[in-house]
């Protein structure tokens, strides 16, 4: 029996309060049972992993390890190729600083990523790496697969771009760039947060080496949570951000033995409960089913893009359903983004997101300060973003 809407919303706290939650591309309200499953680490074996031989740390470190298996699930990769990490950030940044760069290697993003997807590569420019930043054709904000194909020479060595993009919600066609890397030995690693749990992502059919994403946003699990795919093949290939306990075979006063990967990753103590938390987080959203999310995800954002008729009103990003996720993007002509989102939350208790979302050059590169960001996620009914069109219609009449 897979789950209904009504059994989900029923089975989030944070829903119960009146809120209508617009705002899942920045983080997603915890279920009861990745709750549950976390209290149950707390009341029943709450110690640590990897360290000691009593029942409890051998119950932890059992429930800890099981969640690389139930994410590889999600994503078709093998357990072994999935890290632990806090987040997308500390993911990608694992590559931007593990991977071995030589003097003048390239880099080719987009200017339409997360500042997470930006700030690591920019940083390597201390080392003499070079970065290309490709821009759309459009104002629709797809990149072209030419686009990224007419970038590459010969001392492209990673192309890093967004899956959905977080600021105005385009699906970039990874699969065909993902061929294009494939074809020129490049190494390609995408960012997935705004696509993993809300559509179906097969890193084999996507053919990238690295994937970031957060377990906090689709995947319904706890905020602090994320991860790093690598295939198999590549992790010899980077170095951990962080050394120190936990990850050691043997020490010796000058030197050191470490663990492989991905364990290489859990230096300190991990985060062991929100591991536990997107473990069971993983499951639910497996029970709800990938296919039934994005085809209800489309669903409502159809009915959020009846916001295009509305008078006075700007929406950014693909026109067509197809192309985009449930993050859409817009301003309100004369008023400013936090003015919308204040009215909106004032009016109706309505979440969404405003400003810059992370993405100053995506914002730069439409003309814009910030914009006005509405999300979905599952959860959500056809009343709430109906809701929504009505009062962005009503905001933009009196205001407008
Ligand atoms: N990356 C998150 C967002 O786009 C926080 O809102």
């Amino acid at each position: 029996m897979t789950k209904g809407v009504d059994e989900v919303r029923a089975e989030i706290p944070f829903l119960q309060t009146g809120i209508i939650y617009l705002d899942s591309a920045a983080t997603t309200p915890t279920p009861r049972p990745v709750i549950d499953a976390m209290l149950e680490y707390f009341h029943e074996f709450s110690a640590n992993v990897g360290r000691g031989l009593h029942c409890a740390t051998k119950m932890a470190t059992e429930a800890f390890e099981a969640t690389r298996e139930k994410i590889a699930k999600i994503i078709h990769a093998k357990p072994k190729e999935i890290a632990y990490t806090k987040n997308t950030t500390e993911a990608i940044n694992i590559i931007a600083q593990g991977l071995k760069w030589r003097k003048n290697d390239k880099i080719i993003t987009t200017i339409l990523e997360h500042h997470s997807n930006l700030l690591p590569w920019q940083r390597l420019k201390q080392k003499g790496i070079e970065l290309e930043v490709i821009k759309p054709l459009t104002k629709e904000c797809l990149i072209d697969p030419a686009t990224v194909e007419a970038t590459i020479d010969a001392k492209t060595r990673l192309i890093a771009i967004h899956h959905v993009s977080n600021a105005v919600g385009s699906i970039q066609p990874v699969e065909e760039i993902g061929k294009i890397a494939r074809d020129n030995g490049i190494i390609f690693l995408i960012d997935a947060a705004q696509s993993v749990g809300h559509m179906p992502v097969d890193v084999r059919k996507l053919k990238c080496d690295f994937l970031a994403a957060p377990g906090h946003k689709g995947l319904l699990g706890p905020q602090g949570t994320g991860f790093l795919y690598a295939r198999e093949d590549r992790w010899n290939e980077l170095e951990p951000l962080l050394v120190g306990g936990g990850i050691v075979k043997d020490v010796d006063i000058l030197h050191h033995e470490l663990v492989d990967p991905p364990q290489l990753f859990d230096a300190g103590t991990p985060n062991i409960p929100g591991i536990i938390g997107l473990g069971r987080a993983c499951e639910y959203v497996a029970e709800i089913g990938i296919e039934r999310i994005a085809k209800r995800e489309r669903m409502l954002t159809r009915r959020i893009l009846k916001i295009l008729d509305i008078e006075n009103v700007e929406v950014y990003g693909p026109r067509h359903v197809n192309r985009r996720g449930g993050v859409i993007s817009f301003n309100v002509k004369g008023l400013n983004p936090h003015d919308v989102a204040s009215m909106l939350d004032e009016l109706k208790r309505i979440a969404v997101r405003s400003g810059h979302h992370c993405a100053q050059p995506t914002m730069r590169y439409l003309g814009v300060q910030g914009t006005v960001r509405a999300s979905v996620h599952y959860f959500n009914t056809e009343d709430e973003v109906d809701k929504f069109v009505t009062t962005i219609e009503q905001i933009a009449g009196e205001f407008g």
